[in-house]
């Protein structure tokens, strides 16, 4: 099937529903996704979403904690602009019908998390994402010119330099393969406008607090469409996931350790002082590094949080989702410590696009976790990415909207997608021991503390198994299953090759060989693109 549309957007979670919503009125838009609308990252956040509300708060304080978070290498322009517009990006959310939690006089409650010199962060207890989610998920759903396409992958984009049709330059975006996923047919989805909101990469690593939709595919597919790719090395691990064998990674929020809860050893004696003066409001990166130091030192399988010196009732209330999952764990957060480890959680680094969120592939924009604009640096400040991800939503509509005025080249005919020779595949344990395989070695020899031999030593092996993969994925009809595992390769040699140039340690990015921050010689972003 052959189908056109004004804006196409891959991926349902705040950034590309945002934008969605935005460019509706003006165009056709379709929007891909993996699974069912609602089964995205958004869905999980629980922290909440920070902003400048608050009268004892500033920009500069926003912006100051967002560049010393980031370890200084965060775009200070892009930081000022995001934090200047995150006013009118909550005024929009709360338009769309979210209900941010409130204080008993009415006004917002405004919580703190790692790295915050303030309380900024709107929240809706601890399920803001599913929040956000819902309202954006009504709000798209009553739109006339917003046709949602559930369980479809995209599998590749589709540019002039790959349809070879015309010769223009530079290199368009024309759309995306697209594999509907229950009739296991590829669609061509042809588009003035391509927005990947695919959200993050978290699926690269054996443990992470990411829904299984999060598998680096905005960013493998930008890339082998030739679109930049920047600081992949910048994998955040949250520090805090529940540390239980059928919990799956599941997130205990940092505003849990912003309404006071303190990590321990499992003596019970707190140890954040020791490693940062915010304690156990230190930034991610430091906390993340702290834990996994601790757990080595004393051979110990976790750490704890406790939060058992507060008002049982107010924990009851304030993090209701917390604890009713840890209590189906056996975890009562009232009245024990909860066991924790760190888990992957964030990629910072992304599809390199300019302050009107677009790639260096002209056409194709990137929004929320799947693109790098230098908000980040080199490690993300907690509750900045929703809030990057509506204000960037803006921008790139408001680019995209005045794209689609201008004068263009006519979209090609697009050629549908060859099947080739494939066959039905009757080996799906080969994908899923390469899924295994990439992951456990990413968690192994790519983690919170590097080397650069063992980065040497992943690289190696990553290529090995893309190779296999390349060699099996022609062969085969493309399944997600396939499709994905495509992807988390691609994502995963791309976090090495950044990891294995930066020669310094900095942010998220901690190499014993070379363990001081280097300043004079890195102060600077890691670009890749592939050669076409
Ligand atoms: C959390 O609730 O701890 C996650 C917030 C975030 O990653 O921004």
């Amino acid at each position: 099937m052959n189908i056109t549309t004004d804006f196409l957007v891959i991926g349902s979670g705040i950034a590309g529903l945002s934008y969605a919503l935005k460019v509706a009125d003006s165009g056709q838009v379709a929007v891909v996704t993996k699974r069912e609308m609602s089964e995205t990252a958004t869905n999980l956040a629980q922290g909440g979403i920070a902003s400048v509300l608050s009268s004892e708060d500033s920009f500069a304080a926003h912006v100051r904690d967002t560049m010393v978070a980031g370890a200084y290498l965060s775009d200070e322009d892009v930081v000022r602009m995001v934090v200047q517009r995150g006013p009118q990006a909550i005024a929009d959310l709360i338009n769309w019908g979210v209900r941010f939690s409130k204080k008993d006089d009415n006004t917002y409650d405004l919580t703190r998390e790692g790295g915050h010199s303030r309380r900024r962060i709107l929240h809706a207890k601890d399920m803001t994402g599913q929040e956000i989610e819902r309202a954006l998920v009504e709000a798209v759903k009553s739109h006339p010119n917003i046709t949602v396409y559930e369980h479809h992958i995209a599998i590749d984009l589709i540019t002039d330099a790959k349809a070879g049709t015309v010769k223009v330059k530079p290199n368009r975006c024309l759309g995306a393969h697209v594999l509907d996923i229950t009739e296991s047919k590829v669609h061509t989805l042809g588009a003035r406008v391509t927005v990947l909101a695919t959200g993050g990469a978290g699926k690269v690593y054996l443990y992470t607090c990411n829904p299984d939709v999060a598998t680096g595919d905005g960013i493998a597919m930008a890339y082998r469409a030739g679109a930049t790719v920047a600081d992949m090395e910048f994998m955040q691990f949250h520090p805090t996931t529940l540390y239980h064998p059928r919990a799956k990674s599941f997130l205990i929020s940092e505003s849990v350790r912003g309404e006071g809860a303190i990590l321990r050893r499992k003596d019970g004696t707190a140890f954040m002082e020791q490693y940062h003066e915010l304690r156990d409001l230190a930034p991610r990166d430091i906390t993340a590094r702290a834990i996994d130091n601790e757990m080595k030192i004393h051979g110990d399988e976790s750490v704890f949080l406790d939060i058992t010196h507060r008002d049982p009732d107010y924990v009851r209330n304030r993090f209701p989702h917390i604890y009713e999952t840890c209590l189906k764990y056996g975890i009562d957060i009232t009245v024990e410590p909860i066991p924790v480890v760190p888990a992957a959680h964030y990629i910072c680094g992304g599809v390199k696009v300019d302050r009107w969120g677009e790639s260096d592939l002209v056409n194709l924009f990137a929004i929320g976790e799947v693109a790098f604009t230098g908000l980040h640096g080199a490690n993300r400040l907690a509750s900045n990415s929703l809030l990057e991800g509506v204000v960037f939503a803006d921008l790139v509509a408001q680019r995209s909207l005045a794209r689609i005025k201008e004068k263009h080249h006519p979209i090609p005919r697009i050629q549908p997608w060859d099947y080739g020779k494939a066959t039905d595949s009757d080996e799906e344990v080969v994908v899923a021991h390469n899924w295994d395989e990439i992951r456990r070695c990413m968690w192994n020899y790519v983690g919170i503390v590097r080397t650069s031999k063992r980065l040497k030593r992943a690289l190696r092996r990553i290529q090995m198994i893309k190779d296999e993969i390349t060699e099996y994925y022609w062969d085969f009809y493309p399944t997600s299953d396939l499709i994905e595992l495509r992807n988390i390769a691609t994502v995963a040699e791309l976090i090495v090759r950044c990891a294995r140039m930066r020669r310094e340690s900095r942010g998220l990015h901690y190499n014993l060989d070379y363990p001081e921050r280097d300043d004079a010689n890195w102060k600077k972003d890691t670009l890749i693109r592939k050669k076409l």
